[in-house]
């Protein structure tokens, strides 16, 4: 399992503090980007990422909540993401925004919004390094986990498995320690925690207490 804290739920005053408090016990940094058009929310842009990157070594995990993302791919690569996530609904063609993600250097990921059906996913799995199964409708974080989004990560993991694909599916909203069992039972190999890690008193504390599930098989 790789866990991936979102910086949403962390200190806007204080992101570098932030990152510096997960950075040993994490293997990503997931940050979310959010237009006020996809998503009725808006977070932070470029300008941010870009301020952060000489801070951290971290993988930078830019997960792009906004309409027609590939107006802007090269700017996020610019600022220092590692990897590019979309959404399958933000854009008419897809299979173009992650070939051009890759033309960056950058790993490709595609997200689905919880009613949008696992399958769209299967013709574009050759073009991405990840897949992101959103458990619950994006916008904001602290919402809870919608249990049959992790059936549409079920049936991912199986398609993947089936053509020996080497793809990751990741899950994003509403996860903690508590629901962790289930994520991974579902075959999610990469885990955003948003609340569960910035808002705790302790966010290693939470990452371990993550990683403690992971060992209870
Ligand atoms: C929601 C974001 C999530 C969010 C997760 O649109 O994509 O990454 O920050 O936050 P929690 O873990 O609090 O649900
Ligand atoms: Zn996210």
């Amino acid at each position: 399992m790789k866990i991936s804290p979102s910086l949403l739920a962390a200190d806007f005053a204080n992101l570098q503090a932030s990152v510096a408090k997960v950075e040993p016990a994490v293997e990503m940094l997931h940050l979310d980007v959010m237009d006020g058009q996809f998503v009725p929310n808006i977070s932070f842009g470029p300008g941010v990422i870009a301020a952060l990157r000489p801070h951290s070594k971290l993988f930078f995990d830019v997960h792009l909540m906004i309409e027609a993302p590939e107006r802007y791919l090269d700017v996020f690569a610019k600022a220092g993401a590692d990897g590019i996530t979309v959404h399958y609904e933000s854009t008419k063609d897809p299979a173009a925004v992650l070939q051009a993600i890759r033309a960056l250097g950058k790993k490709a990921a595609v997200a689905i919004s919880p009613d949008t059906p696992a399958e769209v996913l299967f013709p574009l799995l050759p073009l991405c390094d990840m897949v992101l199964v959103m458990t619950v409708y994006p916008g904001f974080g602290g919402q809870k986990l919608i249990p049959a989004c992790l059936e549409k990560a079920a049936a991912l993991r199986a398609e993947i498995e089936r053509r020996g694909l080497p793809v990751s599916i990741q899950a994003d909203g509403g996860i903690g320690a508590a629901n962790l069992r289930d994520v991974l039972t579902s075959g999610v190999d990469v885990v955003v925690a948003g609340s569960a890690v910035f808002g705790a008193a302790d966010p290693s504390a939470a990452v371990a207490a993550m990683r403690d599930v992971e060992k209870i098989k």
